[in-house]
């Protein structure tokens, strides 16, 4: 076997920092803060998903030998608890353990672990340092990376409104070990896959190209070799966001390309009768958003998404039928809508997605129609 490579991908500008993606990087978070250009922080507080404890032990055991004081807040991960209970179970946590402004929080989990630790961080004494250190594919390739922290908001009428309160603020640097994918449950991994998908399509054809030779092979892999394979489809997606970032930190044009299919996605993940991970969501979301590329942008590659999507065990439609009344209406509260008109990420091709494009009404009713809404 290869041995797995460890890579390094850089984001740039404003958001500096580095993601690495490794096998084996759990044990070396310690030796990683003393190589840090910046290293003065003496105590350590984990923020751990309380389904990964036995990842946080090797972490916690990699500061404690490295001569940090180690705490730990163990947090359920569910999108319910992505609230401001969690950031002040965080806070009080970080007084207990009488963190400094020059010490750290470490997130140990899956990207909601990671966006509540970095908006406790990004607050706690106006702003504490954080390493991210993410177990699960669609953290690794997606939330980690980029600085956008935050919590879900309750919205007038009792839904959910995801990610509605929070702040950019990177951390000082991610390290993404593949190994801790061996125990992530297959629903979980597959909605990872529906944001490396996403990043593909954005990159270009090459990308998509081999997504469609890799991506059958990681199914059917389970050796040690799968390390390898796993490693270098984190190392790719994460390099087209950090790309993405690195141009536009704070969303005011091209890194809103990073949300295609989410304006879709978000309205079924918080439909609760569809019962949608955030990646099948999206998943569903991408087919809407090809719909909409093939009839104003003449798009060509719909059945090709479809297919590896499939490949990936996401869904392409949705698992049942919901007015599609509701699914507009939940779409009116996103974030990304502007001055009372929706605006879509649209592909036009491969390597070629659009921000901001206003659709009319009528496209996005005939896009949701097509992925299994009913008139
Ligand atoms: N997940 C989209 C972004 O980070 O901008």
């Amino acid at each position: 076997m290869r041995n797995p490579p460890i890579r390094t991908v850089v984001v740039g500008g404003e958001f500096e920092h580095d993601v690495l993606v490794g096998a084996g990087l759990l044990d070396v978070a310690g030796q990683r803060l003393a190589a840090w250009e910046w290293n003065g922080a003496t105590r350590v507080l984990l923020v751990v998903d309380a389904n990964v404890m036995a990842h946080a032990d090797r972490v916690e055991a990699s500061f404690r030998s490295s001569g940090h004081a180690t705490a730990r807040v163990i947090l359920e991960a569910s999108e319910n608890r992505k609230s401001m209970d969690a950031v002040e179970a965080i806070w009080s946590a970080a007084l207990s353990a009488r963190l400094t402004r020059h010490d750290l929080i470490v997130a140990v989990g899956g990207g909601l672990i990671g966006d509540v630790a970095g908006f406790a961080a990004a607050t706690f004494l106006r702003g504490v340092r954080w390493l991210a250190v993410p177990t699960t594919l669609l953290a690794m390739v997606d939330a980690s990376t980029g600085g956008k922290t935050g919590i879900n908001l309750v919205l007038p009428g009792g839904d959910l409104g995801k990610n509605l309160a929070g702040s950019f603020w990177p951390p000082v640097e991610v390290l993404a070990d593949p190994e801790t994918l061996a125990t992530l449950p297959s629903r979980e991994f597959q909605s990872g896959l529906a944001e490396c998908i996403k990043h593909a399509i954005i990159d270009g054809e090459d990308h998509v190209a081999w997504l469609e030779r890799l991506l059958p092979a990681i199914a059917a892999d389970v050796s040690q070799e799968r390390l390898v394979s796993l490693t270098d489809l984190v190392a790719r997606s994460v390099f087209v966001k950090a790309k993405v970032v690195t141009e536009d930190p704070r969303e005011r044009g091209i890194r809103a390309v990073l949300n295609l299919g989410h304006t879709f996605g978000h309205a079924f993940e918080t439909d609760p009768r569809l019962d949608l991970t955030h990646g099948e969501a999206v998943a569903v979301g991408i087919m809407a958003a090809c719909q909409v590329g093939e009839e104003l942008r003449g798009f060509a590659h719909r059945n090709r998404v479809r297919d590896l999507l499939s490949v990936a065990g996401l869904p392409t439609s949705l698992p049942r039928s919901v007015p599609v009344a509701d699914i507009e209406a939940r779409m009116g509260f996103d974030k990304k809508s502007e001055g009372g008109s929706l605006r879509f990420v649209v592909p036009c091709a491969f390597g070629r997605v659009e921000p901001k494009v206003e659709v009319p009404p009528s496209v996005v009713r005939g896009a949701l129609l097509a992925v299994g809404c009913e008139a």
